[in-house]
C-alpha cells in the first residue's frame, strides 16, 4: 500500500502545514503503509494551457516535473492534499498541479482510491480549504476519509491537531484495507460520472484516448 502526501505550502522550514501532513503520513506508516511526502512548491510545474492534448492522447505537451508526480498519484492507493489558506483558497502552486489533472477528472482516474485533506490558516477558517480539497479528491473519483485543519497562531492548536492528523492517517489506511464504503460520496461519484460520460460521448472524435478509456472501463 502506498500513500502520497502533497504539501502545497511554499514557506519552507518555518511552515506549519507540513507538520500536519507529516503527522498524517506517520500515522499511515505506523499502520503499515509506505508513505512519501512531496513539496509541490519545489517542483517545476507549468500552467495548463487547455490545449486538450491529454484528452486526445493521454499525454501533456509540457516537459516538466508534472509527469513523475502524476504517475505517483495514479500509482498510489491514498492521496493527502495539503495547503495553507491563501485568500480563502489553496496556494497557486497546488492549484497549478490540480489544473494539470483535467484528464484525471474526465476519466475518473482515482476511482477506488482514498484520500484526505489538510489545511492551516491564520484564522479559524481552514475548512474553506479542507472542504475544497475534499471536493477535488471526490471529483477525481476517490473517497475522502476525513480532514484536519489548524490555526497555528492559536497556542497549542498545531500540537493538538498533529494527534488528530496521525489518527486520520490510520483511518486512511484502514479505509484502503477494508475498501470502506461512503454511500453519500458515491452519489456524488455517480453524478460526476453521468456528467463526464455525456461530455466524453459528445467529444468522441476528438477526445479519442478518453473515449477509449471509458469503453475499456465498461462505463459507456
Ligand atoms: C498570501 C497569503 C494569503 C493568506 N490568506 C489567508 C486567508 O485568506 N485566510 C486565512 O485565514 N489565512 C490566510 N493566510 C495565512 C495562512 O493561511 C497561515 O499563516 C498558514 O498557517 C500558513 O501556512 P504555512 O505555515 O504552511 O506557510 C494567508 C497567508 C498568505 C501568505
Amino acid at each position: 500500500m502506498k500513500i502520497l502526501g502533497i504539501n502545497g505550502s511554499p514557506r519552507g522550514p518555518k511552515s506549519q502545514t507540513p507538520k500536519l501532513v507529516e503527522s498524517v503520513l506517520s500515522g499511515a506508516k505506523a499502520s503499515g503503509s509506505e508513505v512519501e511526502l512531496i513539496d509541490v512548491c519545489r517542483l517545476k510545474i507549468n500552467y495548463c494551457n487547455a490545449c486538450g492534448v491529454c484528452y486526445a492522447e493521454a499525454k501533456c505537451v509540457h516537459e516538466d516535473d508534472f509527469e513523475d508526480l502524476y504517475n505517483k498519484i495514479l500509482d498510489g492507493d491514498g492521496l493527502v492534499l495539503a495547503s495553507p489558506v491563501y485568500f480563502r483558497s489553496i496556494t497557486a502552486q497546488l492549484k497549478t498541479l490540480i489544473d494539470r489533472m483535467a484528464d484525471a477528472i474526465h476519466c475518473q482516474l482515482l476511482t477506488g482510491k482514498y484520500g484526505c485533506a489538510v489545511a492551516t490558516a491564520g484564522s479559524p477558517n481552514y475548512a474553506e480549504v479542507t472542504d475544497y480539497l475534499s471536493r477535488i479528491i471526490i471529483g477525481f473519483g476517490a473517497s475522502v476519509v476525513g480532514s484536519v485543519g489548524a490555526t497555528p497562531s492559536i497556542p497549542g492548536d498545531i500540537e493538538a491537531k498533529k494527534k488528530v492528523a496521525s489518527m486520520l492517517g490510520q483511518t486512511l489506511v484502514d479505509a484502503i484495507k477494508t475498501k470502506r464504503a461512503y454511500p453519500e460520496q458515491d452519489e456524488i461519484h455517480n453524478e460526476t460520472r453521468k456528467r463526464f460520460r455525456s461530455l466524453v460521448e459528445m467529444n468522441e472524435d476528438i477526445w479519442t484516448h478518453e473515449y477509449e478509456h471509458w469503453k475499456k472501463m465498461g462505463w459507456l
